[in-house]
């Protein structure tokens, strides 16, 4: 077991002013400096498979369309009609019929790769150019397995800051994982009071009296969620489950050095990793709006572990549940003190240095 790294002993930080957490000014600005112009994790690349194949995300305000097109190349649009703005899509997924995008109000269609191929009974006028009305692009990048994407016009460079555990995620195999289950939960506090719970473990004591019987590391409090060396887990355990065991295979990439441990990875601002020895959770955080956040959940496993004959996740989708509700009723309720008109900012203890971290990440970004 490794503790917590304390860079000053000497000095306590400040959380965020607390109206960055519910006022919709502050809200804006994170939408354009934030959520329109950072990478976004959007979903993974097995949730379109084969050309036509479509999902939808919302992103803030913004509703974006995830399409595999005929070269087998995965494409992102706003999913807005050139016409006259028509939503275009109206599914949360599926297949585009035709292999083409056809939106309902006057018929004008789209291939997969966003060009608009065809404007059915429009009287062309002299200079009208199908090539000037492409669906407006989105910046689309493949890692690991899932697809970041980015609606800025002009995308800064896709760098995923990967900390201390980057040199060992290659062993989770990343990209040769499978949805085993998907999860949704509405939580109602600001997104970044739900990565801020995310990234320390100062609550885990009194908050997950049943994690911390698996992981007893998570006892002191003061373990980094993001260190090399992760947090043990009891008895030789693979899974987040009631006894940390269960009979599901370890991820066959693995080292001995990466058995009964959990590690994480948080990349901002939406997506968290959970990499445990026999699968890794996966945490998608949407901003809903300044008091509401929309997370979605995954559990990956290695398609053979998928395929195996009674194949039932439930152990550990249960156990995280019971923790994952925990973590969102503390949520809710900070949401709700930090709006007094008595609380203007908190502090952070030494052992939440990756919430001010991420602070200060937020600050930087609104800076602009
Ligand atoms: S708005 Fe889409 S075809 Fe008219
Ligand atoms: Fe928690």
């Amino acid at each position: 077991m490794t503790t917590l790294e304390v860079e000053n002993r000497s000095e306590m930080k400040p959380t965020l002013p607390s109206r960055y957490y519910y006022g919709p000014d502050i809200y804006e600005l994170e939408k354009e400096r934030i959520f329109y112009s950072s990478w976004i994790c959007a979903g993974r690349a097995e949730q379109v498979p084969n050309p036509g194949d479509f999902f939808r995300c919302a992103v803030a305000d913004e509703s974006v369309i995830i399409v595999r097109d005929k070269a087998g190349s995965i494409n992102a649009f706003y999913n807005v009609c050139r016409h006259r703005g028509n939503r275009l899509c109206t599914e949360d997924s599926g297949r585009f019929k035709a292999g083409a995008l056809a939106c309902r109000y006057h018929g004008w269609t789209y291939a997969l790769d966003g060009k608009l191929i065809a404007t059915p009974n429009m009287v062309d006028a002299d200079r009208f150019r199908k090539e000037d009305f492409s669906l407006y692009p989105v910046a689309v990048q493949l890692w690991e397995g899932f697809i970041f994407i980015n609606l800025s016009s002009e995308p800064e460079p896709f760098t995923p800051d990967l900390g201390k555990v980057g040199p060992k995620l290659h062993r989770y195999n990343l990209s040769n994982l499978r949805l085993g289950y998907r999860k949704v939960y509405d939580i109602k506090a600001n997104w970044k009071l739900v990565i801020e719970n995310n990234v320390e473990c100062y609550h885990c004591p009194g908050v997950h009296p049943e994690l911390c019987e698996i992981q007893p590391g998570f006892k002191s409090g003061i373990i980094g969620q993001e260190e090399a060396d992760g947090a043990y887990l009891v008895d030789g355990g693979s899974t987040y489950s009631t006894s940390a065991k269960t009979t599901r295979p370890l991820i066959s990439t693995i080292t001995k050095e990466d058995e009964a441990r959990f590690r994480s990875v948080t990349l901002y601002p939406n997506l968290f990793l959970g990499l445990l020895p026999e699968h890794v959770f996966v945490f998608y955080k949407w901003p809903v709006g300044p008091k509401e956040t929309r997370l979605v959940v995954e559990w990956l496993f290695e398609p053979s572990t998928i395929e195996t004959p009674g194949f039932d996740p439930s152990d550990t989708v249960d156990f995280l549940d019971m923790v994952l509700s925990q973590d969102w009723d503390i949520c809710a309720d900070v949401q709700m003190g930090i709006q007094s008109r008595a609380h203007h900012s908190g502090v952070y203890s030494l052992q939440e240095q990756l919430p001010y971290k991420f602070n200060q990440w937020i600050l930087k970004r609104l800076e602009g």
